[in-house]
């Protein structure tokens, strides 16, 4: 039976983990509540299709995206639910936003005087981002949101359908300085017709934490793939995450080698004795950077260390005997009571979560679960997606 790839290295993608955090926090959140699957940046690394079509079977009501070519991905695959485009889109592009169906953000007046000049045809759907304090994008005081309202009220073209914010520090314990966004959001929005928009300030941690301050739509994020918005905010959780993402791979390779012999490139690994030494068809081509040396992975249910310098496509593991070529590796994910959580990984690299599935490169392929059998396989080197029943 074909795999739908012909190397052994692959990340699963529990879509039942995503199901049930979406679920969770559909219950959290309440039915008043809206909930936008974030789904930028190819889900955070776990496969954007799939994870949408999970969204919305779960009950999500739109995707958000980063950029509009991700969007037009998704509708190219099929996908017709709302799609919101949180970042910039180029004035020029509106009129593909519009082809698209796709959601745009207004950033400023400007961007949104410049983006009306470009529609062609159809109207323009578009939320207007609020600065309240995150100083990255959208309109910063009240007479520019009167402006917008204005421009808006003359233009046949242009529909303002909702608004949103962006806390900087809603996965803090201390909340000062969300207090005071949440404050100046507060003012910014007087003047809308709240009953009639799509008001959303709320990432996972604010949903998770505050789910009274939401307004009508939550943007589910990295909790959606069930990790913690941060390790301050850990304890206090309201409802377990489950991790959906693993990665995995097996021994190509298992040999002796003597006291003093070394392993890798620079000879900085150099064995005590005599050692059994495993290479791993795994390296930092494929995201598992040269910073990852000296960590563990698992083999047979235990923890054996990487040794030596890692490679593009291949690093080498000490392990405690003679262990069959074949073996399954695991890299993230659990191996009988063992487990390497990507706070872990994220840890050893001094970063956060977000960044650790988000740096598994496309060259590994994405296997997807149900109910742990395999539904789908999507190689990215290869021209075909390969459905399994
Ligand atoms: C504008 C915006 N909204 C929502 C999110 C989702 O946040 P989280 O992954 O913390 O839930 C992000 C993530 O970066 C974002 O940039």
């Amino acid at each position: 039976m074909t795999t739908g790839f012909y190397r052994d290295t692959w990340a699963e993608i529990n879509l039942d983990a995503i199901d049930e955090n979406i679920k969770n926090m559909k219950k959290h959140i309440g039915t008043e509540q809206s909930l936008i699957a974030v789904v930028k940046a190819n889900a955070y690394g776990h496969g954007d299709i799939q994870v949408a079509r999970t969204a919305l079977e779960a009950g999500a009501a739109m995707l958000a995206v980063a950029f509009l070519d991700e969007a037009i991905s998704l509708r190219e695959a099929g996908v017709i639910s709302p799609i919101l485009v949180l970042g910039a889109i180029r004035p020029k592009d509106v009129q593909i936003a519009i082809q698209y169906n796709v959601i745009a953000t207004a950033i400023s007046l400007q961007w949104l005087k410049e983006a009306a000049g470009h529609i062609r045809e159809g109207k323009l759907n578009y939320h207007l981002k609020l600065d309240t304090g995150m100083g990255r994008l959208g309109v910063r005081d009240k007479e520019e949101v009167n402006d917008v309202i204005q421009f808006n009220s003359k233009q046949k073209n242009l529909v303002l359908s909702g608004a949103f914010t962006h806390f900087a520090t809603a996965d803090e314990i201390n909340t000062d300085y969300f207090d005071e966004q949440y404050k100046k959001l507060l003012n910014l929005i007087e003047a809308f017709d709240l009953d009639k928009m799509i008001i959303h300030c709320g990432n996972s941690a604010t949903g998770l934490r505050f789910p009274e301050k939401l307004f009508n739509s939550v943007r589910f994020g990295i909790s959606m793939y069930g990790l913690s918005p941060s390790n301050e905010i850990k304890p206090e959780l309201p409802f377990p995450l489950k991790e959906a993402f693993s990665l995995h791979t097996k021994l190509v390779h298992v040999k002796t080698i003597h006291a003093q012999e070394k392993v890798s490139y620079g000879a900085t690994y150099s064995a005590s004795d005599e050692e059994w030494i495993g290479t791993v068809p795994v390296g930092y081509a494929d995201g598992w950077i040269r910073r990852l040396r000296d960590s563990d992975v698992l083999v047979n249910g235990k923890r054996v260390p990487i040794v030596g310098r890692i490679c593009m496509d291949q690093f080498m593991v000490r392990l405690p005997e003679n262990i069959k070529v074949g073996t399954v590796v695991t890299l993230i994910g659990h191996q009988e009571q063992e487990f390497i959580s990507i706070d872990e990984v994220a840890e050893r690299l001094d970063t956060i979560n977000y960044e650790v599935p988000c740096t598994i490169t496309s060259r590994v392929p994405r296997v997807y679960l149900k109910k742990n059998k395999i539904i789908e396989v999507e190689n990215s080197l290869l021209p075909h997606k390969i459905r399994m029943k």
